[in-house]
C-alpha cells in the first residue's frame, strides 16, 4: 500500500493546457569552494505559456544565461524544480536522459551559433534529426520545409563561413525547430546581426510561435526584442524583480514595471524608488484599501554611502548616492556595517 501510494506521488502530473514550463524557485550556485561562490539564481518562479515569446531583461551578471542554461538542462539547479508540459521535472532527470528529453522538446538559438563548420546548412539542420534516428527521406523532406519557411533554400549547399551572419543564424533557428520542440530557448540571437536582420528574425519567432504553438524564451539586451516580447520579465541579481508587457521600452523600465512578489513573498524596490527614499531600509507598513503602505523611517536607518565604493560585480568605481552600477548595473549592498 504504501508502495503504491509512493509510485503514484512520484508519477509526473502534466502542467495545465496552457503552459509549456513552470520554474518553481530555483537556485544556482556556481563554484564549490566557498570563496569562489556566485549565487546567480536566488529563487526565481515564473510560468511559460504555450506559444508565447517571453523576454527576460536584466543587465549584465544578472542571471539571465544562467536561467536559460538551466532551463536547457545544461546547468543543474542548485535547488528547485523545471517542469515541462509533461509533468517532467527536468533538474531531477539523469544526465542520460536529459540527452533525450532535450533533443525532442527543446531548441536552442544562442549568439554564437554552434553550427559545425564543416557541413553544409541542410546537413546542419538535418543533424538534431539525425541524432534522434529520423529516417533520411524524412530528415529531406524537414530540412526542406523549414529552409523554405526560413527563405534559406538558396544557401543549402553553403557551409556557415559562406553564409552571412542573418543566414547563419536563420540556419541556427531551423536546426533549433528540426525536431519540433515545445520550447526554443534564444540567449541574445539577434546579437551581431543589423537591425533588419534582427526585425526579421523576430519576425520569424512570432509566426512560428502563432503556427506551430511553439514558445519563445528570449534573453537579449536588443530593443528590438523586447518590442517582440508579448511579456518580459526583469531579472536583477539572481531574482525577478518585475513583468513588463508588450512593448517595453529597455531604456526606461521604470515607467512600465508591474512589481513581481515571488513565491517567497519577496518584492524587489526599484532602484529610482530607493534614491529617492535615500536607500531607507527600515519602513513601516499598513495594510489599507486591499494596498500595502510602506513608510521609510527616519535619517539614521539610510544606507552608509561611504562604504560602497566599488562594484563588487565589475570592479568599477561607484559614485555616491549611486544603488546600480554605472558599467554593469549590478544591485549594489545597501546595507553596511
Ligand atoms: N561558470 C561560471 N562560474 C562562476 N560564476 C559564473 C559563471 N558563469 C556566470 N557566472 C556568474 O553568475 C552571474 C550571472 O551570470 P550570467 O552569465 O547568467 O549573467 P547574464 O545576465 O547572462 O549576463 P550578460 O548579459 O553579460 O550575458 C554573474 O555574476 C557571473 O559572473
Ligand atoms: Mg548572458
Amino acid at each position: 500500500m504504501s508502495n503504491k501510494m509512493k509510485t503514484n506521488n512520484s508519477e509526473p502530473q502534466p502542467l495545465p493546457e496552457n503552459l509549456s514550463s513552470q520554474i518553481i524557485d530555483v537556485y544556482h550556485v556556481y563554484g564549490l569552494k566557498l570563496q569562489n561562490k556566485v549565487v546567480a539564481l536566488k529563487g526565481v518562479s515564473f510560468d511559460i505559456k504555450k506559444g508565447e515569446i517571453l523576454g527576460i531583461v536584466g543587465p549584465s551578471g544578472s542571471g539571465k544565461s544562467t536561467l536559460l542554461l538551466s532551463l536547457g538542462g545544461m546547468l543543474k539547479p542548485t535547488a528547485g524544480k523545471i517542469i515541462y508540459s509533461d509533468g517532467t521535472d527536468i533538474s531531477k532527470l539523469p544526465e542520460e536522459e536529459m540527452h533525450n528529453f532535450r533533443r525532442n522538446n527543446i531548441g536552442y538559438v544562442f549568439q554564437e551559433h554552434n553550427l559545425i563548420n564543416h557541413l553544409s546548412a541542410e546537413k546542419n539542420i538535418e543533424m538534431p534529426m539525425k541524432l534522434n534516428s529520423v529516417p533520411q527521406t524524412k530528415r529531406k523532406e524537414k530540412s526542406n520545409e523549414l529552409m523554405k519557411r526560413l527563405d534559406i533554400s538558396h544557401r543549402k549547399n553553403h557551409t556557415p563561413n559562406r553564409l552571412s551572419g542573418g543566414e547563419i543564424q536563420r540556419v541556427a533557428i531551423a536546426r533549433a525547430l528540426a525536431n519540433e520542440p515545445q520550447l526554443i530557448l534564444a540567449d541574445e540571437p539577434t546579437g551581431n546581426l543589423d537591425a533588419e536582420n534582427s526585425s526579421q528574425i523576430l519576425e520569424l519567432f512570432k509566426d512560428l510561435s502563432n503556427d506551430m504553438g511553439t514558445s519563445y524564451l528570449v534573453c537579449s539586451h536588443d530593443p528590438i526584442v523586447a518590442e517582440y516580447s508579448g511579456r518580459s520579465l526583469e531579472i536583477n541579481d539572481g531574482i525577478i524583480i518585475g513583468e513588463h508587457g508588450l512593448g517595453v521600452n529597455l531604456m526606461d523600465l521604470d515607467s512600465s514595471r508591474l512589481l513581481v512578489m515571488d513565491n517567497q513573498n519577496r518584492i524587489t524596490l526599484p532602484e529610482n524608488v530607493v534614491e529617492e527614499v535615500e536607500g531607507a531600509f527600515l519602513y513601516t507598513w499598513k495594510v489599507k484599501d486591499k494596498g500595502i503602505f510602506l513608510e521609510p523611517l527616519g535619517i539614521d536607518t539610510t544606507i552608509d554611502k561611504q562604504k560602497i565604493k566599488y562594484c563588487p560585480n565589475c570592479n568599477c568605481k561607484i559614485p555616491p548616492k549611486t544603488y546600480s552600477c554605472p558599467r554593469c548595473g549590478a544591485k549594489l549592498t545597501r546595507i553596511v556595517h
